[in-house]
């Protein structure tokens, strides 16, 4: 596990660490949301604007041939890193939802009336919305697998939903409310046997534990930079080639065409098809650098850490009494989202806000799952690995003053 050291000098690549919020130090609980950013992803964009700006795939010269370099050797590496058959198997994307949008729109013309896609209780908006535009669009319907007690997928239920006519399955590997890891791999060989496509949505995954697609083996894979330490708005879509060949263009313009004429136009090969327009490259770059540094850190060192944190946290919200824990499954990562008992979850995160703690509160672009537990939102608190336990301390002594002031 990494060491208390360790964290110390891990927190020296983070400056915004440092910020003071009320006088008070900054204590960033709101992972989920988005991470922070270290030195060397900052570094990389300023390096890229210092001395290789130029726009890929296009130019003749030289700094346009250094940009491309870089640029396909991300593309190479992040397929490497997510053990991917081939680079071409890799598309970027603005992130998880332009990902899911792009399987969800592209795949609508193997879709008719009586299909079904099949979603969970726990999906993300962006995992939702898309699936019922395809389904709008096409007949298709939606059906949705219901959870347990604990916040875990009723697998049972699941196998009695899956069917010849199943055509999609469509699920988070880790919710971004209740830190569930789903079995991704059973699921996916259930729906295989049936014959449907699955898209993992590895959004709050990818930043927590290694993810490998020879063993996941779904069809596509999808998640966001920015949420595993890297910039805003890049994201990848993986998907099997056979699978991405299915998929209708996402846009039109620039680079995804092969020839373009009025009468007629014809469209590139795989990953360029889907890639319209000049992509973000100082994005696609710091990826990169993110990507490195959480494997230098190694993923399961995270994991573990991560996973101490959370036990840590979940032992001293029992301890407090009173709050209700949003989300018990066996297979948890470090997502915790609670309810302090009497209290709105908007009027408890005010008061956390004070002691200098960022913790998101609301429906977490999970509406669906809140009217599943009846409740208006929840404070969720999502750690990293910068994060530590004394700074869970305070979260805990907010908790109690929130208690104190309305209770
Ligand atoms: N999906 C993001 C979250 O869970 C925004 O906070």
């Amino acid at each position: 596990m990494l060491s208390e050291n360790q964290i110390n000098e891990i927190r020296k690549d983070f400056p915004i660490l440092k910020t003071k919020v009320y006088d008070k130090p900054l204590i960033y609980f709101d992972n989920g949301a988005t991470t922070q950013k270290p030195l060397q992803v900052i570094d990389r964009i300023r390096d890229y604007y210092l001395h290789e700006n130029a726009n890929i795939h296009r130019g003749a010269h030289y700094l346009s041939h250094q940009a491309t370099e870089s640029f396909e050797g991300v593309r190479a590496f992040v397929a490497r890193t997510i053990h991917a058959q081939s680079k071409e198997e890799i598309i970027f994307t603005k992130g998880t939802t332009e990902s899911i949008n792009m399987v969800a729109s592209g795949i609508i013309g193997q879709l008719k009336p009586g299909d079904e896609i099949l979603i969970t209780t726990m999906e993300h908006h962006a995992n939702i919305v898309p699936w019922q535009m395809a389904c709008e669009k096409t007949g298709a319907i939606l059906k949705v697998v219901p959870l347990n007690e604990r916040g875990e997928l009723d697998i049972e239920a699941f196998k009695a939903l899956l069917n010849q006519r199943t055509k999609i399955l469509s699920l988070a590997h880790i919710s971004n409310v209740l830190g569930t890891i789903n079995p991704v791999e059973e699921l996916c060989r259930l729906a295989h046997e049936k014959g449907a496509f699955v898209l993992v949505d590895g959004a709050q995954a990818l930043p927590h534990q290694k993810v490998d697609m020879q063993q996941i083996d779904c069809d596509f894979y999808v998640f966001s930079g920015h949420k595993a330490y890297a910039p805003l708005g890049v994201g990848i879509l993986y998907g099997k080639k056979d699978a991405l060949e299915l998929l209708a263009p996402w846009q039109g313009g620039g680079e995804m065409i092969q020839e373009v004429h009025f009468d007629k136009s014809t469209y590139n090969e795989l990953p360029f098809r889907q890639e319209a327009g000049t992509p973000n490259i100082e994005a696609v770059l710091g990826l990169e650098s993110a990507l490195k540094y959480i494997n230098n850190l190694g993923l399961e060192n995270i994991a573990t850490y991560e996973n101490h944190l959370l036990e840590y946290a979940t032992e001293a919200f029992k301890k407090v009494g009173g709050i209700r824990i949003i989300g018990e499954a066996k297979r948890k990562a470090s997502v915790l989202s609670f309810l302090i008992e009497g209290v709105h979850p908007f009027d408890a995160g005010t008061i956390i806000d004070r002691f200098g703690v960022a913790v998101r509160t609301g429906h977490h672009c999970a509406q669906p799952l809140m009217d599943y537990y009846q409740i208006p939102g929840t404070i969720r608190a999502s750690f990293a690995f910068y994060n530590k336990k004394e700074e869970i301390d305070v979260l805990v002594q907010a908790i109690e003053k929130v208690q104190q002031m309305f209770l």
